[in-house]
């Protein structure tokens, strides 16, 4: 792991009287899969709102790649190499599984293309992009469903390979696994620690067995600040941490 990827320098985010996110900074490296962690309500999902340019933060820096994005649009910031999901899953019902990807996949092309690529080429490109992105996340054989058919797991699937279709450097996932059974987390998982291989991961997630499977690094947060930032080992030594969230956890 080398270099800084994201850098979140003093962000708070203030709703009217209520400091939902209290003065966070952490980086993430090239490569680091981050766990954001705490109890509901500590502000984590703000926090992830506040950088990805879904919400505009009170105050704070967000860098990314060394550039200042700090209240860019979420389609310009995901344009830069930051993708997301949401904790209540966002698809396109209407859609099939094919379609959903492939619309992310031309945008980027589109963005990406040039004079000498012909539009026959490009479409060529974006069929055969998107049906590797299916077929990574194990939907190919459901690529003719439309999105409200599939299962609550498959739905969580799907949105992770529509960020994935702008070739992110940086994915934020937030509780990918929530309302979804033991079989199909599971899954979702392994997903996970595949794309950890390729690119560096924040993951909002609840579940701890979860989190040390596949994070390096974690950051507590409760009631909007950072309360222990660190390897799994340091976080599950920390005793305020335990006190107030964790119990007694090991890593593997
Ligand atoms: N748009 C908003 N307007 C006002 N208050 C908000 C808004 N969004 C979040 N909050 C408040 O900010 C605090 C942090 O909420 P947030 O959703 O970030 O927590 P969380 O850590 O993601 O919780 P959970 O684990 O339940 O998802 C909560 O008190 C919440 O009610
Ligand atoms: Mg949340």
């Amino acid at each position: 792991m080398s270099g800084s990827l994201l850098e979140v320098t003093g962000v708070s985010m203030h709703f009217g009287g209520l400091t939902a996110v209290d003065n966070v900074t952490y980086t993430i490296r090239s490569g680091e899969v981050r766990g954001i962690i705490g109890p509901n309500g500590a502000g984590k999902t703000t926090l992830f709102n506040a950088i990805t340019g879904d919400l505009k933060p009170s105050s704070g820096k967000v860098y990314l790649k060394g550039e200042d994005i700090t209240g860019l649009s979420p389609d310009l910031i995901c344009q830069k190499g930051m993708s997301r999901t949401f904790q209540l899953t966002y698809v396109f019902p209407e859609m099939t599984v094919y379609e959903c990807v492939w619309v992310g996949v031309y945008s980027k092309a589109r963005r990406a293309s040039t004079m000498f690529f012909s539009q026959a080429d490009r479409l060529k490109d974006v069929a055969d992009k998107t049906m590797e992105l299916c077929r990574l996340v194990g939907l190919e054989e459901k690529r003719d469903e439309l999105a409200s058919n599939l299962s609550y797991g498959d739905q969580k699937v799907l949105e992770i390979a529509m960020a994935l279709s702008t070739e992110p450097a940086l994915l934020l996932l937030d509780e990918p696994t929530q309302g979804v059974g033991p079989q199909e987390a599971d899954g979702i998982v392994q997903l996970i620690e595949l794309l950890s291989q390729r690119m560096s991961i924040l993951l909002i997630e609840h579940n701890i067995d979860i989190i040390l499977r596949v994070c390096h690094n974690l950051t507590v947060l409760s009631f909007g600040r950072v309360i222990a930032d660190g390897s799994c080992e340091e976080i599950g030594r920390n005793e305020e941490v335990q006190r107030i969230y964790l119990g007694d956890i090991t890593c593997s």
